[in-house]
């Protein structure tokens, strides 16, 4: 299959919106990551983008929407928290786990009866929903278990051969996925995922907000994953990845003792100054390493890096977003010094 590379142009868009409304699968950009849409309710297209993924069947695709008004089309049941929370946060990056209907097929929903709805801020992404007039079903669109793309030149290089076409909307401004919350009452929400609403913002709107146990631990065998995605190896480069906790002396003397001369090292911008090894940086606070992590972890697999130290992130904010995908990258390997 060819994948056409488009422009944010109208009549760009327009195309874009016929393709999937034509069932066909369309990279598109978000404000989070890019995603491969399709039309969530026309199963073969869904189950295409399962295939192009190389993606499990039992781990579910969020249902993107216009405006939250149009949940309780795909939806059971809206809670009143969902509304307040969609007031505050909808456009943008938080994806909420409500009870499906039949509108939404189990293909979709990885044959679960929840369905994860998000009403993203990109303008693209927006307007491409308007003209389709499809709930539009997308995962990040990066090969299963690869780094998420923050750029059109990612999709294409992951997905070039296997889609119709990539919309090239700029730079993805945060960089990590949509936070996933389940509302468990009127005043409690869990965060499947973390991501750039934090568990700070969401606290504004109600009593309690649980970090679920598989954010930062590996799932045991026989544990059932809240949300299925966190059972997944995910976000790996080829490289091996090793996360070091502790100060910059104790990552420095670190790095000195483990062949510094064949590995890198992916450091704060600030340790750049005194850091005498190979190595590339990430960002100064935790929203730059949002939304520089994906991009730079490709970009250690262009250069070949077969090994890499990543000094571990703040997990305060925004910061249990990178910390949570860094940690997945690195299979669970923390070392402490
Ligand atoms: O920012 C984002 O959320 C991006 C952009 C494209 O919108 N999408 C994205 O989708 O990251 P994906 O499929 O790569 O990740 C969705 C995550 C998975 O971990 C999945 O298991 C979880 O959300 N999820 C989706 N629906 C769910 C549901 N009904 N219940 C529990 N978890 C769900
Ligand atoms: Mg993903």
């Amino acid at each position: 299959m060819e994948t056409v590379l488009l422009s944010d142009s109208e009549a760009d868009l327009i195309k874009a919106a016929e393709l999937i409304k034509n069932g066909d699968i369309v990279g598109i950009p978000t404000e989070t990551v890019y995603g491969l849409g399709a039309d969530a309710s026309n199963e073969a297209a869904v189950r295409n983008i399962f295939a192009a993924k190389g993606r499990p069947a039992d781990n579910p695709l969020i249902v993107h929407l216009a405006d939250f008004s149009d949940a309780v089309n795909y939806t059971k049941a809206v809670p009143e928290l969902a509304y307040k929370l969609a007031e505050q946060f909808c456009p943008g990056p938080l994806t909420m786990v409500l009870p499906k209907n039949d509108s939404i097929p189990m293909v979709t929903s990885g044959g679960l009866e929840t369905v994860g709805i998000r009403v993203p801020s990109h303008p693209v992404m927006h307007r491409i929903i308007q003209l389709s007039g499809c709930p539009i079903a997308a995962p990040s669109a990066n090969t299963s278990g690869y780094p998420s793309p923050t750029s059109a030149s990612h999709v294409m290089k992951d997905m070039t051969g296997k889609i119709a076409a990539v919309v090239d909307g700029g730079e993805s401004e945060f960089g990590v996925e949509s936070t996933v919350i389940a509302i468990e009452t009127e005043s409690r929400v869990r965060i499947l995922r973390p991501g750039c609403v934090t568990r700070e913002m969401l606290l504004e709107f109600c009593n309690e907000v649980i970090i679920d146990h598989a954010i930062l631990n590996e799932l045991e065998a026989g544990e059932t994953a809240a949300s299925p995605g966190m059972k997944y190896k995910h976000y790996s480069p080829k490289a091996d990845i090793i996360m070091i906790e502790g100060e910059l002396d104790g990552f420095i003397s670190f790095v000195s003792k483990h062949d510094p001369e064949n590995t890198y090292s992916l450091i704060f911008d600030g340790d750049e100054a005194v850091f005498p090894y190979r190595h590339m940086t990430y960002g100064g606070n935790s929203s730059e390493q949002a939304h520089l992590l994906f991009a730079k972890l490709r970009e250690l697999d262009e250069i070949g890096a077969e090994k890499v130290f990543v000094r571990a992130p703040s997990k305060d904010g925004v910061g249990l977003a990178v910390y949570n995908r860094l940690i997945r990258a690195a299979g669970f390997e923390v070392i402490r010094v």
